[in-house]
């Protein structure tokens, strides 16, 4: 590891380091007026929101780096102590990017961006029609902390309403993968929030898994399984019974497989198509056949239906290494 205290480095090389290790970042996109009704429109990825109740969200539009000056955004809010916060999607990143750049306070970064302004129902600074999200704000509190550059001006904003579009919901829940928000990362990488980046992972709150202690060790010691893949296991309230793994592998012995092929070959072929059923019939009867293979097979086979998520059938695949030592 490399260590360092602020006074270590400079305040870029400090910037730079905290810019990679906290993300990806949510992005901004920061609608103001300014005293004289000049419109203005930035990003910010110092940016998240703290609660709901009020709903309260939290910005910084920073002091300059290069000669600690502030910014449109926050001589705006000073002013007029309104704003219009919007998510940012994929589709709109580039013109994001180019309202960025620090245009002169008298030019609207909408025009130069070609994002479409338009009114906002409570507040006076526009919202931004691209965006499927958008939130109308007051400004609650500024808080300051240091007049260098690079010094945070954090903008603690009230939500007064949500506008968000009727098409981005699945299920009554905004989803993913229809909103396809991007996210800010080191220098100049983003990480857009679609396809194969979205993963579910399951809420412990109304469960008490476990716990990592008291996984058997020959799962804990296996080569196989990842770190995720012990904390999935680990995630279950009981273990199965010896009596449900019984079950489990006469049920499996009992079942026809519509096309089923017994060789290792066709084992990865299944294992590529992540197809765990036809994996563990495989497994199943290496293990009864003491196949040198049979313990990596449970395992691969293990693995792949806690992938799946279904970590009820991955105990079972694993236990029958465990039911078929116990016999022997
Ligand atoms: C994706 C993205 C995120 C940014 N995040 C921040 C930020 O969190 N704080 C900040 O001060 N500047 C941030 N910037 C830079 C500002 O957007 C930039 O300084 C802008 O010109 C400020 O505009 P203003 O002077 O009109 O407020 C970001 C830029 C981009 C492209």
């Amino acid at each position: 590891m490399l260590h360092y205290k602020p006074n270590d480095i400079s305040v870029p090389e400090f910037h730079k380091l905290l810019l990679g290790g906290v993300g990806p970042r949510p992005i901004a996109l920061v609608s103001t007026l300014s005293a004289e009704g000049k419109k203005n429109l930035s990003p910010f990825s110092f940016f998240n929101a703290f609660g709901v109740n009020p709903p309260i969200i939290v910005f910084s539009p920073a002091r300059r780096g290069k000669d600690a000056s502030l910014k449109d955004t926050y001589n705006n809010l000073i002013a007029t102590k309104e704003c219009v916060v919007q998510s940012v999607t994929f589709s709109m990143v580039e013109q994001i990017s180019l309202a960025s750049t620090e245009y002169p306070n008298e030019v609207s970064e909408f025009k130069k961006s070609g994002l479409t302004p338009i009114d906002s129902d409570i507040v006076k600074p526009k919202r931004v029609k691209e965006s499927p999200f958008q939130m109308e704000c007051k400004l609650i509190e500024m808080k300051s902390y240091g007049e260098s550059g690079g010094s945070a001006n954090m903008a603690i904003c009230e939500v007064l309403k949500i506008h968000v579009a009727e098409d981005i919901f699945t299920n009554g829940l905004i989803d993913p993968k229809k909103i396809d928000l991007v996210g800010r990362m080191s220098g100049n990488f983003y990480c857009r929030a679609n396809g194969e980046a979205i993963f579910e992972v399951e809420k412990p709150i109304a469960k008490k898994g476990i716990g990592y202690d008291q996984l058997p060790d020959f799962i804990k010691h296996s080569h196989v399984f990842t770190a995720n893949n012990l904390a999935k296991f680990a995630s279950v309230e009981s273990i199965p019974s010896e009596k449900s793994v019984r079950d489990f592998i006469t049920e499996i012995a009992k079942e026809k497989f519509e096309g089923f092929e017994l060789s290792e070959e066709a084992f990865y072929r299944y294992q590529r198509l992540s197809d765990y059923k036809f994996m563990m019939k495989t497994a199943i009867q290496f293990v009864d056949k003491n196949h040198p293979k049979a313990k990596n097979f449970t395992e691969l086979t293990a693995k792949c239906a806690l992938e799946y998520n279904d970590t009820d059938y991955a105990w079972k695949v694993i236990l029958t290494i465990a039911n078929f030592s116990n016999q022997s």
